[in-house]
């Protein structure tokens, strides 16, 4: 079985979030199951730095305002093909805004090109390999089943579109159907109009043979209004092709027991407290003995950090400290250098992967209240590090927590805390909760081991993966 996995971000080469660590392990995950996957992605600098070995596979000269090229080679430990396209690629700044923190205007065209070179792989361009399955991650490749459907491997080569996000749907204004290379035809709502533009990953929604989201629950919520975003008429028209596989984590990469990026490895939730310490020392807080929660996160209204504002006086009147790493919404940031004049919190502006893995050990207890959350990693991460998770009951983080109950503490199967509607009081209600288990050394250190027993990893979800291709390629000329 051959896959092509088309991405805009894949770790460790570029990295915005999380779809980054999924389209990064997935290779890995299905290589003992028969699947040989190679990943498309753009020739930002990153990658062009980071391919080896690379060679020309492809030419593409009337690639969307430029000429370009296919590279196949390896990078990040990947099996790479790689759209050389410096006009659209070659940017100093960020891989989606420019340096005054805005989209580039021609996103809507760079993607539309990794989709269009995705098409031409999948219609026979590489002299040495076909695909059977285009896997498609998010709207920057939703195009590519439009293409693919519309050109000569339509009802050849299977599509699959995976949505981490349907908050990001890839609009783009009518007139510019020309230059994105789709059919007046299809400018309906039947095909890719959207409110009166055109949405790249709907074409993916509408075009593809199977959809996938990053966990069961999110699956159910895209179908409706709360959390469809507009396409929930859409999921619910495709729910027979839609199917929720959960993210896995990258056991080797976050592993408490080999962990070369934190102070102390340790196999037991007891061998933390070092870690505790020097986590401590490393944000200035006091090294008091309350529970020392954590967040790791984008700052945007998807994440609910605006409601821990709000209740962060619930866990600080407990006792407890706060540690935070982030970065993006100004307004928030800011809001919360304000709050870190409290000698109990502490916070650090950026993004930094090792400093994420010392909170990781170091935490007590990662929070993350978001308002919608496809599948989410962090919790995961907390849960292989014996940090507990203090989650909202919504997406994926619903689905991978075991909420402290009275019935999940007498059977000893608890994992976290969960809380529910997804408001500051139900937050700080939470804290709350939070702080009194902390205080019960013995049922913390269950939840403890609850948690670092609960398998995070790939293996499930890669069979998923592996059957819904095998079903696909079945159904294919
Ligand atoms: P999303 O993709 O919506 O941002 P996820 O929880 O799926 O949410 O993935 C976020 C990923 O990005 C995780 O690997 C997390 O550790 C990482 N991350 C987010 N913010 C930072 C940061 N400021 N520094 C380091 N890592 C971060
Ligand atoms: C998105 C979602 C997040 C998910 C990630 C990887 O960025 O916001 O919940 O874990 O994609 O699928």
């Amino acid at each position: 079985m051959r896959v092509l996995s088309v991405a805009s971000e894949c770790a460790p080469l570029v990295k915005t979030g999380g779809l980054a660590d999924v389209a990064g392990a997935l290779p890995g995950a299905l290589a003992g199951l028969g699947v040989q996957m190679r990943t498309l992605l753009p020739g930002y600098p990153q990658i062009m730095a980071a391919l080896e070995g690379a060679r020309r596979v492809l030419d593409l000269p009337d690639c969307f305002g430029g000429a370009g090229r296919v590279l196949a080679g390896q990078g990040g430990g990947l099996d790479l093909l790689v759209l050389d396209a410096p006009h659209l690629f070659d940017r100093g700044a960020g891989i989606y805004l420019g340096d005054d923190g805005r989209d580039w205007p021609d996103n809507p065209e760079r993607y539309a090109a990794l989709s269009h070179a995705a098409a031409r792989i999948a219609e026979g361009g590489l002299a040495d390999w076909r695909p059977d399955i285009v896997h498609c991650h998010d709207w920057q490749a939703g195009l590519a089943p439009y293409y693919i459907a519309r050109g000569p491997a339509g009802g050849h080569v299977g599509t699959v579109v995976t949505i981490h996000n349907i908050a990001f749907q890839g609009l783009a204004p009518a007139s510019r159907c020309g230059a994105l290379r789709i059919d007046p035809a299809d400018y309906t709502p039947e095909g890719v109009e959207y409110f009166g533009q055109l949405s790249a990953l709907k074409a993916g929604l509408m075009f593809a043979d199977r959809l996938t989201t990053v966990s069961p629950t999110y699956a159910e919520e895209l179908m409706t209004p709360e959390f469809g975003m507009g396409l929930d008429g859409v999921m619910r028209a495709r729910s027979g092709r839609l199917s929720g596989i959960l993210n896995g984590i990258d056991e080797a990469v976050w592993n408490p027991a080999a962990d070369p990026l934190i102070p102390k490895t340790y196999k037991a939730a007891k061998g933390k407290a070092e870690n505790k310490r020097a986590l401590q020392a490393e944000f200035d807080l006091p090294q008091s003995d309350g529970p020392l929660c954590i967040v790791i996160s984008r700052m945007t209204g998807q994440k609910g950090l605006d409601l821990l504002l709000q209740a962060l006086p619930v866990l600080l009147g407990r006792g407890g400290q706060l540690a935070l790493l982030g970065s993006g919404d100004p307004a928030l940031e800011y809001a919360f250098k304000e709050a870190g004049v409290h000698p109990n919190v502490s916070v650090r502006m950026g993004y930094d992967e090792a400093l994420s893995h010392r909170m990781m050990a170091g935490g007590d207890a990662i929070l993350v209240p978001s308002r919608f959350e496809p599948c989410g990693l962090t919790q995961l991460y907390g849960l292989r590090y014996g940090t507990i998770p203090l989650v909202a009951l919504t997406g994926g983080l619903a689905d991978t927590v075991i909420p402290a109950t009275p019935a999940t503490l007498a059977r000893e199967v608890a994992t976290g805390l969960q809380f529910h509607p997804v408001t500051a009081e139900a937050l700080g209600n939470a804290l709350s909760r939070l702080c009194t288990l902390y205080e019960q050394p013995k049922i913390w250190s269950r939840m403890q081991r609850n948690a670092m027993a609960h398998p995070v990893g790939w293996d499930v979800s890669a069979r998923a993966y592996a059957a819904l291709y095998e079903g696909l390629a079945e159904g294919q000329a």
